[in-house]
């Protein structure tokens, strides 16, 4: 069974939106224009709809800029929305984008962070055609909870404890000096022989935090590295395996690139755990589709 990449929103024809959006989504297409896409040719642009402190309102733009070393590279979004914040306006209350290549495609799993961070209450207008049609979402549900039943840790069977145990014991090699929390991640993944292998992560924090890495991503990268990257398993701790954004974005997305299918085990601090996907954690993803 495969699973389904459903895009968000609600279909809204583009003579259907207010002039405000109409505007915002126009500047998407304009600002696309000035992408700085040596690596990829695929063009991106966002504007966003901000407000202050004294409740007035403003448009920032942003396109992707990117680094002959692919890491470096600023997404779009984030370009409008760290503008928008350096001048102050730090609610956002509509977001809009365009992958000018590829309309429909979605914010990235690091530009969903960033958006929820300034977005509790705002909405994305995602541009879906060459005329400007949109699908319209709450950004809330850029990253949204796992629905599944959380399972206590007297209700887990003895290998799902010991998985808890486990994390927890190498949650103890974490490098967090600045972040301050231990976490901790296991991925399971199958090489082209059929053969599991449990690969396994912590936090490395770094003074300047973008230079950070996960615990997650930590695993997943070790997997790739030995030629494990099939039918894989995220097993990560979080904070409340019910709430909203449990894992990072950036984690989300790097696991996105092994498949829909990938499977996430959430588990919490109180030894909780729920069972996820990919799918569900980051819905409507930029997938290697978008792109290739
Ligand atoms: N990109 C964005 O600007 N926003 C996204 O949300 C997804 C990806 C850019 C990054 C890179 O320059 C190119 O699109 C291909 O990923």
């Amino acid at each position: 069974m495969t699973s389904q990449n459903k895009p968000l929103g609600v279909f809204s024809p583009f003579a259907s939106l207010p002039e405000e959006d109409q505007h915002l989504v126009k500047s998407t297409w304009a600002t696309a224009e000035r992408a700085y896409i040596p690596r990829s040719n695929f063009p991106v642009g966002a504007a966003i709809l901000a407000a202050n402190e004294r409740g007035e309102t403003k448009v920032f733009t942003g396109c992707n800029v990117e680094n002959q070393f692919f890491t470096a590279t600023i997404c779009a979004e984030r370009n409008a929305a760290t503008t928008a914040v350096n001048a102050g306006y730090r609610r956002f209350l509509k977001v809009a984008l365009v992958c000018k290549k590829y309309p429909g495609g979605s914010p990235c799993g690091l530009c969903r962070q960033v958006i929820v961070e300034f977005a509790a209450h705002g909405e994305v207008l995602n541009t879906v055609d060459t005329d400007s049609n949109v699908r319209v979402f709450p950004a809330v549900e850029l990253l949204p909870a796992a629905c599944g039943e959380a399972v206590s840790f007297e209700q887990l069977s003895a290998s799902d404890k010991r998985l808890v145990t486990d994390l927890e014991a190498l949650s103890q090699r974490s490098y967090v000096p600045y972040s301050k929390r231990p976490r901790a991640a296991f991925f399971y993944a199958t090489n082209s022989s059929g053969k599991t292998r449990r690969f396994r992560g912590v936090p490395d924090d770094n003074a300047s935090y973008g230079g950070s890495e996960l615990a997650e991503t930590v695993a997943m990268r070790a997997a790739r590295t030995a030629g494990f990257a099939s039918k894989v398993t995220l097993v990560v701790t979080v904070e409340d395996p019910n709430t909203a954004n449990p894992v990072d974005g950036k984690s989300l997305q790097v696991l996105r690139e092994f498949g829909l299918d990938a499977k996430v085990i959430l588990v919490g601090k109180n030894r909780s755990i729920v069972r996820s996907t990919v799918a569900e954690l980051l819905p409507d993803s930029f997938g290697p589709d978008a792109v290739s």
